[in-house]
């Protein structure tokens, strides 16, 4: 009885006192956790593509993160009205020099700005204008919050130059366009001769690197290109601006400025190397690609145009792109292949299926038809024998192989599209895609279980169903174990995005808590859940500049960078450490005596101003410690991975069970911290890290104690 009485008053003390978690009162309590690793009998195999990665543009992932690309809106597009991360330089105003947008407005370009198209793609340009006279005038660009100055490093720089107003002589024969004459320059043409190309601080004062290229007196289009190599001595800052400058008077027309730094695998058009390496350690399986919201794009006319995203990046008009700014597409559909090709996953095709995020959908018919084509084009792209149309244009863009390709998403979270036409969207995908390549499997993004009112019924059963959670760490803990339950029977599952929200902008150690804990629920299940992206990938952590606005929209991110660069979220950090220490076939478990924590309800409000306040919801005791673990078949070694999201430490008793040896020293990698909001950031990138160390007294039956707040995995070396 006094137990009871004891257990109330602790209860209620936490819940409506101080409105914190506690410890569950049990029975169980008392008694030390047991987790018994059964390796009597086979367990399943874990899916070979079980953690991979998930990405699209948004918070700069590309633009401004793993694209190299250095200078901001290249091709003057990002904002009709203002020459976006552009700015004039000017060493006094002698110089008399101004800059100004050409044919921003496509619709309304006055016949003296018109006829600097370079083609369909770059037709806004800029003109930097420079009167008699001056000093040094020039454009400068920011980059995107800074260009990252390194020493001893090489910037591959290019940029289209004209530098007249003149037009080339009219065509003969024809109706001659327009007829008013173009209004006289107010400045006459500029002289060849040198144009000076810097990398310098933002007030001018330090040249980091620095270069020239001769102008030639041309009515043409040229494109010029140089390097640029700072110094040994150089300090790395990004405090730093791109300059084109001139000590001559003359119009200057710029168009497609390009700075390129050192890319991985020196690859043209390249990425950053140091976010690459960041994905190649967690060992991605897969990367699925293109999204996400930027697949769907804010309205059919902006899904993501793979088309205009390939060959040379002169044809690359970018498009407005589903987070509130624009995509230059230097990252592409052949850039995506490549990048799953250097961190060594297989493509995961996302395909555009006819629902755009502004809530339009094409129905199933005739008029969905060309969307499908659509898809059956890029799948030929990626996968076509170099004898196909498509096949052939991968090849001319470098890579005759055809990718990899096992799975192909139909569309981007469809459960949105409330007028009930995914089924018919899906079932024709499907068919067209399944009749011209069997091979591949189709991916529903309507997931039964989240969705049961919306799924898939007409045709064949989807193989793979996709789930997406966003979550908090009480309810990653809380649901932890819902794959237990899944019918076996059914579709596989593709957990295409998910995350413990928590944390600004990249998550905190609770959040990493979170994670681990429903990982465990995914390894445990990884029969039935063959792949798992968390989401998003990538963060620029840039606070708003004067002249930039915060890099990004989404607040719980994995891996944070700027413009010199990056660090791993604690989170980051769990998903390297599962995808690192993975057997192939799943230990089967069995826990006893976990300790609980109530998670507090969520505090209910009254529906009306006068209505009296809601009754308290019960809190519901969610378990404190979570677990699973995988056996490589070939070595033996068991990965045994063990949660403590308790800011306490907790002992636990680990028992092999089967007629197994198990040698006595084994390994332990702990992820751990002291508070739930402790975190990684650009300033302390490595404040929570894994840890590695010796453990020993290994045997059939050991015991551990789990440090407060860790994610423990447990190395053992068995043997028959
Ligand atoms: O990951 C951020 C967004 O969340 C994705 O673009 C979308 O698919 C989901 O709603």
């Amino acid at each position: 009885m006094r137990k009871i009485s004891l257990k109330k008053h602790i209860f209620k003390m936490c819940f409506f006192t101080l409105g914190l978690p506690c410890l569950a009162i049990s029975g169980a309590m008392a008694q030390t956790p047991r987790l018994t690793l059964d390796l009597s009998t086979s367990g399943a195999k874990v899916s070979p593509m079980l953690y991979g990665l998930m990405t699209e543009e948004i918070n700069h992932s590309y633009d401004g993160g793993l694209y190299a690309e250095l200078i901001r809106n290249r091709i003057f597009k990002d904002n009709p009205t203002k020459p976006e991360g552009w700015s004039l330089v000017q060493a006094d105003t002698t110089s008399r020099a101004s800059i100004k947008l050409i044919a921003a407005n496509p619709d309304n370009v006055p016949n003296d700005e018109s006829k600097h198209a370079i083609n369909g793609a770059l037709t806004t340009c800029l003109r930097l204008t420079v009167g008699k006279g001056g000093n040094r005038a020039g454009i400068a660009n920011e980059g995107f919050w800074g260009i990252p100055v390194k020493p001893s490093t090489t910037y591959k720089a290019s940029f289209y130059l004209k530098g007249t107003a003149s037009s080339p002589p009219r065509r003969m024969g024809g109706p001659q366009r327009p007829t008013t004459a173009p209004a006289a320059a107010v400045i006459e043409d500029n002289t060849a001769g040198p144009i000076t190309v810097t990398i310098e601080s933002n007030d001018g004062k330090t040249v980091y690197a620095s270069g020239k290229i001769e102008l030639a007196k041309s009515t043409l289009w040229k494109k010029y290109e140089l390097t640029l190599t700072t110094g040994a001595d150089v300090k790395t800052t990004s405090d730093a601006r791109f300059v084109i400058s001139t000590n001559r008077s003359g119009l200057y027309y710029f168009n497609l400025v390009s700075l390129f730094p050192p890319t991985f695998n020196n690859r043209p058009n390249g990425d950053r190397i140091d976010l690459t390496k960041m994905m190649i350690d967690m060992k991605p399986k897969f990367l699925r690609f293109p999204g996400g919201n930027y697949l769907e794009g804010p309205d059919f006319a902006n899904a993501f145009p793979w088309k205009t995203t390939l060959g040379p990046i002169e044809n690359r008009p970018g498009h407005k792109g589903s987070w509130g700014y624009r995509p230059s597409d230097g990252l592409g559909l052949y850039e995506f292949l490549m990048w799953a090709e250097e961190v060594g996953a297989e493509p995961l095709l996302g395909v555009f299926a006819g629902y755009s995020l502004n809530g339009d959908h094409v129905d199933a018919g005739p008029l969905l038809k060309p969307y499908v084509e659509d898809a059956l084009d890029e799948i030929e792209y990626i996968i076509g024998d170099v004898k196909t149309y498509w096949g052939a244009k991968r090849a001319a863009d470098g890579h005759p192989a055809p990718f990899k390709l096992t799975y192909v998403e139909i569309g981007n979270e469809d459960w949105f599209d409330r007028s009930n036409s995914y089924d018919g969207r899906f079932t024709q995908f499907r068919e067209a895609i399944e009749k011209k390549y069997p091979q591949l499997t189709c991916v529903s993004t309507i997931a039964d279980a989240q969705y049961p009112s919306q799924m898939v019924t007409s045709g064949k059963k989807p193989a793979v169903l996709d789930e997406h959670y966003y979550r908090s760490s009480w309810d990653m803990w809380e649901n932890a174990s819902q794959y237990d339950k899944y019918d076996r029977k059914g579709p596989k599952i593709f957990v295409g995005e998910w995350a413990t929200r928590e944390g600004v902008p990249t998550t905190n150690l609770n959040a990493a808590l979170g994670d681990a804990a429903w990982m465990t629920g995914m390894e445990r299940n990884s029969d039935l859940i063959i792949m798992s992206c968390y989401a998003p990938l990538f963060v620029n952590v840039n606070t708003a500049t004067p002249t930039a606005p915060k890099a990004w929209q989404w607040d719980s991110d994995l891996i944070g960078h700027n413009a010199l660069t990056c660090y791993g979220s604690p989170a980051y950090y769990v998903q390297k450490m599962f995808s690192a220490y993975l057997g192939d076939k799943i230990v089967p478990m069995t826990a006893e005596n976990i300790p609980t924590q109530n998670r507090p309800a969520p505090p209910q409000r009254p529906n009306s101003q006068n209505a009296a306040p809601a009754a308290p919801v019960a809190p519901k005791a969610v378990p404190t410690i979570f677990y699973s673990a995988t056996q490589n078949d070939k070595t033996g070694v068991i990965y045994l991975k063990v949660v403590n999201a308790l800011g306490k430490e907790q002992p636990v008793e680990i028992k092999l069970k089967g007629d197994v040896k198990v040698v006595k020293d084994g390994t332990l990698v702990v992820l751990k911290g002291q508070k739930p909001e402790d975190t990684n950031s650009i300033t302390d990138p490595e404040k929570i890290v894994p840890v590695t160390s010796q453990i020993k007294g290994v045997s059939t039956s050991f015991k551990q104690k789990l440090a407060p707040y860790s994610v423990n995995i447990y190395q053992l070396q068995t043997s028959k």
